[in-house]
């Protein structure tokens, strides 16, 4: 079966799906985006990820192109074109196409939307899961509005191909204080020895991942005991557990850092607890038709 992406308003073969070569995102980066589980042919915490797209938008004076229903129906059409049942959604809006200026354009112009899907298997994740990943430290080198979810990614991108190359799954930003931001494409957790779940306040320092505000909610679902606050590699290299967090990976487990093991060196139960109990306090969209 043949991928369908949808471009400004066409559904259009993938191969096929293009942008204009002055669209704004594609020269400065000057656009957002957001990406969304879909399990079981639904959409994870749809309405969390378009408010906080919308957020991003208005942060950076990008027009919302559409309403919340007709971009719910998009999500939908290129899930069900798609005949994706577990994976993920990607969104992305730009400033739009315009004679190359690094000034706004004017308001005649649109934003330029995309959407694709692609279909994940529940097992990858949850095999990668069982062992557990390996995560690298590096300096955050990124700007300061890293809370908007905007598609200028290099010291991400740059960033994950280290700890790739190092045989790592991800890497943790640290900033000059010695404190662990977030990952390149994750946000960040440990469990210290007595059991209290550290992660970093939604500042400015990180993107609040709707992953992450579930898990808080799931923390206090659970009964468990969550601290919002800043901590250092020193620190998670002697936490009894450590974890990332996004919709991509859900509830991951961290079993080592720089190569150094946390805990027992295996899945903490935990973090294997949360991401077991992830989806019942995570919102479902209805079934997406296909
Ligand atoms: N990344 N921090 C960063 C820098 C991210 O890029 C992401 C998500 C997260 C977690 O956010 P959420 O829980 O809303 O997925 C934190 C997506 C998945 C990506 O770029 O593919």
């Amino acid at each position: 079966m043949s991928r369908i992406a949808y471009v400004n308003g066409r559904y259009v073969p993938h191969t096929d799906a293009s942008v204009h070569v002055e669209d704004r995102g594609y020269q400065f980066a000057d656009g957002v985006y957001e990406v969304c589980e879909i399990r079981d042919g639904r959409i994870v915490d749809e309405r969390r990820h378009l408010d906080r797209l919308d957020r991003s938008l208005s942060e950076l004076s990008i027009r919302t192109p559409f309403s919340r229903r007709s971009a719910g129906m998009i999500l939908r059409e290129v899930i069900r074109r798609n005949r994706v049942r577990s994976g993920l959604v990607y969104l992305q809006v730009t400033r739009g196409v315009a004679r190359r200026d690094h000034a706004f354009p004017g308001p005649e112009v649109p934003p330029s939307v995309v959407v694709t899907a692609k279909s994940v298997p529940v097992e990858r994740g949850d095999h990668a899961a069982s062992a557990g990943v390996k995560v690298i430290t590096l300096p955050d080198n990124r700007w300061d509005r890293v809370d908007i979810k905007s598609v200028s990614l290099l010291p991400n991108v740059l960033a994950k191909q280290k700890a790739h190359e190092a045989g790592a799954k991800e890497a943790w930003f640290v900033d000059d204080a010695g404190l662990v931001t977030e990952g390149s494409s994750t946000n960040a957790w440990i469990v210290t020895k007595d059991g209290r779940i550290v992660t970093r306040p939604a500042d400015h320092g990180i993107l609040r991942g709707i992953t992450r505000t579930v898990v808080v909610e799931a923390i206090e679902g659970e009964g468990l005991t969550l601290e919002e606050r800043p901590f250092s590699v020193a620190e998670a290299l002697e936490a009894k557990e450590a974890f990332i967090t996004a919709a991509s990976t859900i509830v991951m487990p961290v079993v080592a850092i720089d190569d150094r093991p946390i805990g027992n060196g295996h899945p903490g139960t935990i973090a294997s607890n949360l991401r077991a109990k992830f989806h019942t306090y995570a919102e479902q969209s209805e079934l997406v038709a296909n």
